[in-house]
């Protein structure tokens, strides 16, 4: 499948506009001229061995890379603990003293973690961890909402050695127990429930749906948030020897306990991503080389300052909560500020209050926010004063020009510069953006690798192209080690298209200065409202629905998610399209696999349109999905229309 072709219209059409950094920023930026660049160019594994250096280590490495593709080793021989870097080394002086954390929840309580109260949390967390026997190397599952603990459970897991495998709290109780399974998680950290749009989400009772019955899972962590107004008693059933409160855990606990010295090498963390096949695959990041590369990004391409107040909005349980709300900017000693809830509740001015509140300098966020944000009005951001903005981040997927320059007017005063970050789960760090005070933007162009990234556009047989598929070509520090329990499918996933050469899955786009232009995934991947959701995943929670007997699922454009998920159902015999029906499928995908993977429309047809090898035309269905060629009704596609469209493609390819 290849990438959507208005995103390279669109490309086309913007390219000429460019947008230098502000002479001002220039100036006082950590990184103001092309030096690392030209370093990395020279010397790619010393450059990445100075940006180690930025880190404690408790013992040096003998060896920068070993590269047995498609295995890469990273400071072999090193030592080190990622949660001492997020926290010890910063005790020494008055950073101390300074937020770390700065929390609001969705109802407005607020709270503050100094990092010696943040590392005094951690150690107390982690020593009640290793009560309950938790050691090195042993999996521990997080399925928390925005609070202060998802953050303080990853470091404590860090702490000791164990390794996190943090569950997006919007995931099903299915998703949930799929991915504990999977990993063999001993422990999970939950809470009794989390805002959202002034609802309480049940996760400890969705947490209990997911563990029943699995003997592994041997203890619970249940911190204390929101409970029903109604006073359901389900909010928190505990069930005697295997949940255990938060704060008795840590209130019992010594707040001294010595970091673990972990092998470079050594596993910091697993996170479950969609792919092109019904599993999600466990991503494995272990901890100097990952450490090395989110700490050098987070100071750089945010040009961090000591003073700022940095707010990246993703949640926790995806790879840019993991990476640039916890350990990038803490390794980096920042002042972090965290959110839990919707960015429309109360009102639609939720985020710039917050701005405003807290002297927010740096935001960091995704395009279908920022299209939403568009949507609802500028003077949303208008009614506050947003003037501490200092710059503007994006991730997770192309941002069309039109959000980019709304995005810079009208949040950023016309003055911040905006880094658009390309960069994947599979990545662990950013690897394609500019540098704010060095970097010439243009509206759309994620432009240049980070210094020490090889990239390149190459087409089906590994040569350069000007548009093709986006291509690591050296291996980096925070790269994946590999897919728990599935060497094979990490061979085949991202190994095998060409040699030694990393496949990320992304068709891309190279200009004449050399910029890179992202235009979206080549694969049954898809993207909504920033989330990375498989088609087949989807498919399955389909065709478990009783009703239906063959499903396919495609993305279709969306003005504000980006993506939008639109299902294809033939029924099953004796079973009656209806709006009653699709509205039930709807749901079922929501409990099977989380309410981010409900399809946006479900449209019932006889067949599905297919090859004559038997191969679902999903380009065709794509095009019904997003155009007139729908008949009179949205739920039904015309039989005609479909044939019609089916000829048409396999006369003209
Ligand atoms: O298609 C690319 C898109 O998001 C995918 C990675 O998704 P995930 O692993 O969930 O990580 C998202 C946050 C890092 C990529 O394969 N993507 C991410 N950032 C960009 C992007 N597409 C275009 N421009 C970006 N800046």
């Amino acid at each position: 499948m290849a990438a959507s072709p208005r995103r390279e219209i669109d490309v086309l059409l913007h390219e000429g506009r460019r947008v230098e950094p502000p002479e001002d920023f220039r100036r006082e930026a950590r990184v103001s001229d092309r030096t690392p660049y030209r370093r990395a160019g020279e010397d790619r594994l010393a450059f990445w061995e100075e940006r180690a250096r930025e880190l404690d280590w408790f013992e040096e490495w003998d060896e920068v890379l070993n590269w047995d593709p498609p295995h890469a080793e990273w400071f072999v021989g090193g030592r080190l603990n990622a949660a001492h870097n997020c926290l010890d080394r910063h005790l020494d002086g008055w950073r101390a003293n300074k937020a770390a954390l700065i929390w609001e929840g969705e109802p407005g309580d607020r709270r503050t973690y100094t990092y010696r109260e943040l590392h005094r949390e951690v150690s107390r967390l982690a020593n009640g961890m290793k009560e309950m026997g938790v050691e090195k190397g042993d999996r521990v599952a997080i399925y928390l909402p925005m609070i202060p603990e998802a953050a303080v459970a990853m470091l404590a897991c860090a702490r000791i050695g164990a390794v996190h495998s943090v569950v997006f709290g919007g995931f099903s109780p299915g998703s949930l127990r799929s991915r504990i399974q999977d990993a063999g998680a001993e422990l999970l950290i939950t809470a009794t429930g989390g805002y959202r749009r002034g609802n309480v989400l049940r996760l400890k009772r969705d947490a209990d749906e997911a563990i029943e019955g699995l003997d592994v899972v041997e203890n619970v962590i249940v911190v204390r948030r929101g409970f029903s107004a109604e006073g359901d008693e389900t909010f928190a059933r505990m069930q005697e020897g295997r949940d255990h409160w938060y704060e008795d855990v840590v209130g019992e606990a010594s707040p001294k306990c010595p970091a673990e010295p972990m092998a470079s090498e050594d596993l910091l963390y697993i996170l479950y991503t969609s792919g092109t096949t019904g599993k999600p695959k466990g991503v494995m990041h272990t901890t100097g080389g990952y450490m090395t590369q989110v700490q050098a990004t987070t100071e750089w391409v945010f040009d961090l300052k000591e003073e700022d107040v940095y707010w990246c909005t993703a949640d926790v349980g995806w790879v840019t909560g993991h990476s640039y709300i916890v350990y990038g900017p803490l390794a980096a000693g920042a002042t972090v500020f965290m959110y839990e809830g919707a960015p429309d509740w109360p009102e639609r001015d939720r985020f710039w209050e917050l701005v405003e509140r807290y002297g927010v300098s740096i935001l960091y966020t995704a395009p279908t926010a920022i299209r939403a944000f568009m949507k609802w009005g500028e003077e949303w951001p208008e009614k506050h004063d947003l003037s501490s903005l200092r710059l503007l981040g994006t991730v997770g997927e192309p941002i069309n020009p039109e959000a980019w320059e709304w995005y810079r007017e009208h949040i950023g005063g016309g003055e911040c510069p905006i880094v658009d970050t390309w960069w994947q789960t599979e990545t662990g760090g950013i690897m394609i953006t500019p540098l704010p005070g060095v970097t010439t933007t243009k509206p759309g162009s994620a432009t240049e690798p980070f210094p020490g990234i090889e990239a390149a556009i190459l087409d089906d047989d590994g040569n350069e192209a000007e548009s093709g598929y986006l291509a690591i070509t050296e291996p980096w520090p925070s790269m994946l080690r590999g897919v728990w329990g599935d060497e094979e499918r990490f061979r085949e996933t991202y190994w095998s298209k060409w040699d030694d050469t990393y496949f990320p899955g992304d068709g891309a786009r190279v200009d004449g200065d050399g910029d890179f232009w992202i235009l979206g995934r080549v694969d049954d991947v898809l993207n909504v409202a920033g989330h990375r959701i498989g088609t087949m995943e989807v498919e399955s929670a389909v065709v478990d629905h009783p009703a239906t007997a063959e499903a396919a699922v495609v993305g279709r454009k969306d003005e504000v998610k980006g993506e939008a998920i639109a299902a294809f159902v033939s029924l099953k015999e004796g079973y009656e399209a209806s709006d009653g029906l699709q509205e039930e499928i709807r749901e079922h995908v929501g409990q099977e696999i989380g309410a981010i993977a409900k399809p946006a429309d479900v449209i019932f047809t006889a067949d599905l349109p297919k090859t004559r090898s038997g191969k679902i035309m999903r380009r065709l269905l794509k095009d019904i999905a997003e155009g007139e060629a729908l008949g009179d009704t949205t739920t039904l596609a015309d039989p005609d229309v479909v044939e019609r469209l089916k000829q048409k493609y396999e006369e003209g390819g």
